[in-house]
């Protein structure tokens, strides 16, 4: 064993009502003005007003920036940049899922460091703090609030640019699950099971930590407990609790550890086919699980314990199957479709498979994956996932 860091937020406000919290910590910071980035959905479902009566309350002012159509891309940030600047603002609140949250980061740094986003594509790329950030949690799913990452898609080269800096860590998270009693079934399964990735990921990631073992172990087994009650009942406020909170701990956990195979060939995806961040995990992860559990079937094994499966007295391959076989079955549950029913045409898929392959290897995360992969076997776990 050796010493590991560990990094987290100033400060996470999590748990039901969390949000009511918010203005005095805001009022800690002691900024004056802030750039609130959201979406149109989260103006429509009374989100923003619920925000901004806090706001008021605090007496810390706001200009609401709304533009994020999606999942971010480069022109977003450009376009957010100019009303913070515009506006005098001297820091930011992001209020969504993981799109505003990594918009509102991704602006942070270009208002301090300046240039282009794509500079800072990669790690420790950027050089200076940025101003404050305020990432308020409206998915149980990425985990962003509790990051040091931001992914921005770069248009011109239709690349997922993975950004990653302690300077892009939130100094306040928001993680209150009532915020996600909205969030139609579809979206759950997606973000829930992105969540379930980052955990699995980390915890088999060649730089997993002992503490971020036990959170990941944490965090897939109130996944396993959770994701299909709140995918079927919406507003079950319990399910909706404990996936918000194994959404923040699988955070957590791969921000200190890593990501791995599965984000490595799903970010491709979404740049190229455009299927939103979770789903495109999601289609992976059966045929990932199948992939990799021949090279650490001790941490499969105890996978399968922490998603409640019976293993005892079984030779360690034959539980680690057992893991992989509940992964799928957790899939199905859920209703993830495949790559090809998501409307994706085969032709088009083929045209794109060794750029998509190329462009996972580069962006790291397989390297982080135990079991070793080129950049052909990628194009065959791709063919296989389709
Ligand atoms: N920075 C990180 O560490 C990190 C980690 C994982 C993923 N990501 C990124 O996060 C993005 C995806 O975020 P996401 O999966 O949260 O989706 P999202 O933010 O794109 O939201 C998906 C949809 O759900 C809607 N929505 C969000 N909250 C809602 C609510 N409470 N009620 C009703 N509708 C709601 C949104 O308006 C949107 O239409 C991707 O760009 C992905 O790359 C970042
Ligand atoms: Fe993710």
């Amino acid at each position: 064993m050796k010493g590991t860091a560990f990094l987290m937020p100033k400060v996470l406000l999590q748990g039901p009502g969390s949000l009511e919290m918010l203005g005095k910590e805001i009022q800690r910071i002691g900024c004056k003005k802030a750039l609130l980035v959201t979406d149109k959905i989260m103006e429509k479902s009374g989100y923003v007003g619920k925000l901004t009566a806090i706001l008021d309350n605090a007496t810390v002012g706001y200009v609401i920036f709304d533009g994020v159509a999606g999942e971010p891309e480069d022109r977003f940030i450009y376009e957010g940049l100019e009303v913070y600047k515009k506006e005098n603002c001297d820091f930011l609140i992001a209020l969504g899922g993981g799109s505003p949250i990594d918009t509102a980061k991704a602006v942070g740094i270009l208002a301090t460091n300046g240039g282009k986003i794509t500079e800072y594509m990669g790690a420790d790329k950027v050089s200076k703090p940025t101003p404050p950030v305020v990432a308020i949690a409206t998915t149980a799913g990425t985990g962003s609030e509790v990051t040091r990452f931001t992914i921005i898609t770069d248009t011109e080269n239709d690349v997922k640019m993975l950004i990653g800096s302690p300077f892009v860590m939130p100094d306040i998270a928001v993680a209150d699950p009532i915020l996600t009693l909205t969030v139609p079934p579809k979206v759950t399964a997606a973000t829930g099971l992105d969540a379930f990735c980052h955990a699995i990921e980390a915890y088999v990631s060649k730089k997993a930590t002992p503490m971020t073992d036990k959170v990941s172990l944490a965090a897939i087994e109130l996944i396993s407990q959770n994701l299909r009650k709140a995918w079927c009942n919406g507003d079950d406020l319990e399910a909706r609790s404990n996936m918000m909170l194994a959404s923040t701990l699988a955070g957590m956990s791969f921000n200190n550890s890593s990501v791995t195979l599965i984000h490595g060939m799903s970010r491709p995806i979404g740049a190229n086919f455009h299927l939103a961040h979770g789903i495109s995990n999601a289609v992976l992860l059966p045929t990932w699980a199948e992939f990799t559990y021949l090279a650490v079937p001790e941490k499969f094994a105890k996978v399968a314990e922490a998603m409640g499966e019976n293993v005892e007295g079984l030779p360690v391959l034959d539980a680690a199957l057992v893991a992989v076989d509940a992964i799928r079955r957790l899939c199905e549950d859920v209703e993830v479709p495949s790559i090809s029913e998501m409307g994706v045409k085969k032709e088009d898929f083929e045209k794109v498979l060794e750029k998509m392959a190329h462009d996972a290897v580069v962006s790291g995360s397989p390297a982080n994956n135990p079991r070793s992969v080129d950049e052909k076997q990628i194009v065959e776990l791709y063919r296989k996932a389709f």
